[in-house]
């Protein structure tokens, strides 16, 4: 073989090395884009998948009924407000219970049955979806239009308070908003309701829900605050 042929075959070695290695370069590449190519798939599946995952509810699950109406108010249950049920069947609550926790929403004061209804609905799809809660987190909330809506009612317990309570949350946010005289005799009636009914002890204590959790300090505002301080049941001291 002569030198210049030598040196051709030694060039076309290397040559074919170099494809060689391009070859095994893209082959590389190629499955790294395949390989991330279905894995991305895969992931945007996933991620539909669990997102268009209906939410969990205890359809079984019947609101206790006990009366449509307290004097001149309306009882509004959760078909009522078109709630959804609670996503586990809720804890019952020992009666008679001793404490009565009083709270605003902090949203927008209401005053009918339907801005009232949408406001419930949308404070349990708060708590449902945001927060994470089996239910919406009062026993009862009490709209500008004088009507009580229930919420996990007299018999299970709020998830808002960890210890036995009744919670009733006024819709509005009253450290601007001030209650009407129906918005306070609603409250009152129902409370009269809790006590023939054995719900409630005849010594329950009536606090603001600043006085159980520091976090909450504006609760239930002002407005609220100057007038339940009056009343006898209330207590001033904290309870956590
Ligand atoms: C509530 O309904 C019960 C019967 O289910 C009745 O005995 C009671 O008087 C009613 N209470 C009020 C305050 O209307
Ligand atoms: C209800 O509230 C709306 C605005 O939130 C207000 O314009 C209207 O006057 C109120 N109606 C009554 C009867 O208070
Ligand atoms: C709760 O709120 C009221 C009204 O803002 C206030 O006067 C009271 O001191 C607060 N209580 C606590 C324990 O924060
Ligand atoms: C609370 O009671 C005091 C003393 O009885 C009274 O002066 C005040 O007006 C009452 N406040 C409210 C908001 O009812």
């Amino acid at each position: 073989m002569s030198v210049s042929g030598q040196l051709g075959n030694a060039r076309f070695h290397r040559f074919s090395t170099i494809l060689l290695f391009l070859n095994r370069r893209w082959i590389f590449i190629r499955n790294t884009l395949i390989i991330s190519a279905i894995a991305s798939v895969i992931v945007v599946i996933f991620l539909l998948v669990t997102r268009n995952q209906p939410e969990q509810y205890d359809t079984s699950f019947v609101d206790p009924y006990y009366n449509d109406s307290l004097g001149q108010h309306l009882i509004i249950y959760r078909k009522g407000w078109s709630g959804n049920p609670p996503k586990i069947s809720p804890i019952p609550l020992q009666h008679p219970v001793d404490v009565v926790i009083v709270s605003c929403d902090f949203r927008k004061f209401c005053n009918t049955s339907n801005t009232c209804s949408a406001a419930v609905r949308n404070l349990q799809k708060f708590h449902q979806s945001i927060n994470h809660f089996p239910d919406i987190g009062y026993n009862f909330m009490i709209g500008g239009d004088g009507h009580i809506y229930v919420g996990v009612g007299w018999d299970f317990k709020n998830i808002i308070h960890k210890k036995a309570s009744i919670g009733i949350n006024f819709l509005g946010n009253y450290v601007y908003d001030e209650l009407t005289e129906d918005m306070v005799d609603a409250f009152h009636e129902l409370i009269v309701q809790g006590l023939q009914l054995k719900k409630l002890s005849n010594s329950f204590k009536l606090v603001g829900e600043n006085q159980t959790n520091p976090k909450v300090y504006l609760s239930p505002g002002v407005n609220i605050y100057k007038i339940i301080k009056n009343w006898s049941h209330f207590y001033s001291g904290t309870w956590f």
